[in-house]
């Protein structure tokens, strides 16, 4: 049996979820997703649990999706997986609050799971940003939609398309991040929001939640699956295949732009 990628802990009435898998920056690949899928509709229907924390190592809260696993990839594989579907939205069906507690690179993938949170503390190290593009891909885990409801149409593109990282700073001034404490506050700081949380009422807290959702997500469900096949679309494209292939071979990639 391969060793667990997500660790989890209990600490009150307050759930810590820890991605773990060093070696690779937390790269997200469907193993871990399916631990994280598992570990989430735990704590969700633990009557015990108020509030959920989730968090990654002082470099990487995620690097993004494992593009080693993706590289060899064409349409139809990711196509037929509805790759990012499943237990990668698992997140989405979480009804009690999650915080994202950030520290390091939040890349891809990484940054679109925090996303997916209900609200990111981030470490004063933390880096984000959508780099698929420098890959010949696009995000396809609600980047391109979720970072412009976040911090505006201006920004969003500039992310997107340059595929430049913002700091912490930037990130809170932007609107994608709620607090910026030193790295190494970090957890202790998600773990009293996440206490205090879990001290009140579930019912409101599960109502509160699910109000602001309404507010701010509108028609997401199609726009992500449009996000989510163009993305998929993309594995029928030689430059995606060498966008990937030189990311693990550590060179740059030569795009012929087909
Ligand atoms: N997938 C697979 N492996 C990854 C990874 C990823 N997304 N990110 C990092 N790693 C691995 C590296 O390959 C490396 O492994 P080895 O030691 O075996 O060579 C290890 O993690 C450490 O990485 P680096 O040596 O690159 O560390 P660094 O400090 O020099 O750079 C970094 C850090 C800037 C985060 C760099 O690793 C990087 O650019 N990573 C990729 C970021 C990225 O492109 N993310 C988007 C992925 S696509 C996606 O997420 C699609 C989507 O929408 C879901």
């Amino acid at each position: 049996m391969n060793a667990p990628m997500v660790k989890t802990e209990v600490r009150g009435r307050v759930a810590l979820i820890t991605l773990d898998r060093p070696k690779a920056l937390n790269a997200l690949n469907n193993a871990l997703i399916d631990e994280l899928g598992e570990a989430l509709r735990k704590f969700d229907s633990d009557e015990n649990i108020g509030a959920i924390v989730l968090t990654g190592s002082d470099k990487a809260f995620a690097a993004g999706a494992d593009i080693g696993a993706m590289q060899d990839w064409n349409y139809i594989d990711v196509y037929k997986q509805d790759y990012l579907g499943g237990n990668w939205e698992a997140l989405m069906r979480t009804r009690k609050p999650v915080i994202a507690a950030v520290a390091g690179y939040a890349l891809g993938g990484g940054c679109e799971l925090a996303m997916q949170c209900d609200f990111i503390i981030a470490a004063d190290n933390a880096r984000f940003g959508q780099p698929e593009i420098k890959l010949g891909v696009i995000p396809g885990f609600g980047g391109t939609q979720r970072l412009p409801r976040a911090i505006g149409k201006a920004k969003a593109m500039d992310l997107i398309l340059t595929g430049r990282m913002m700091d912490a700073e930037e990130a809170e001034r932007a609107g994608l991040v709620a607090r910026v404490v030193p790295v190494e506050r970090l957890l202790d700081e998600a773990l009293e929001a996440a206490e205090t949380i879990a001290s009140y009422s579930l019912p409101s807290v599960l109502m509160a939640k699910e109000c602001v959702n309404t507010a701010y997500e509108g028609a997401l469900a199609e726009t992500l699956m449009f996000e989510r096949r163009n993305f998929h679309a993309l594995f029928a494209t030689e430059d995606q295949k060498e966008g990937m292939k030189a990311f693990v071979e550590k060179r740059k990639p030569n795009f012929k732009h087909r």
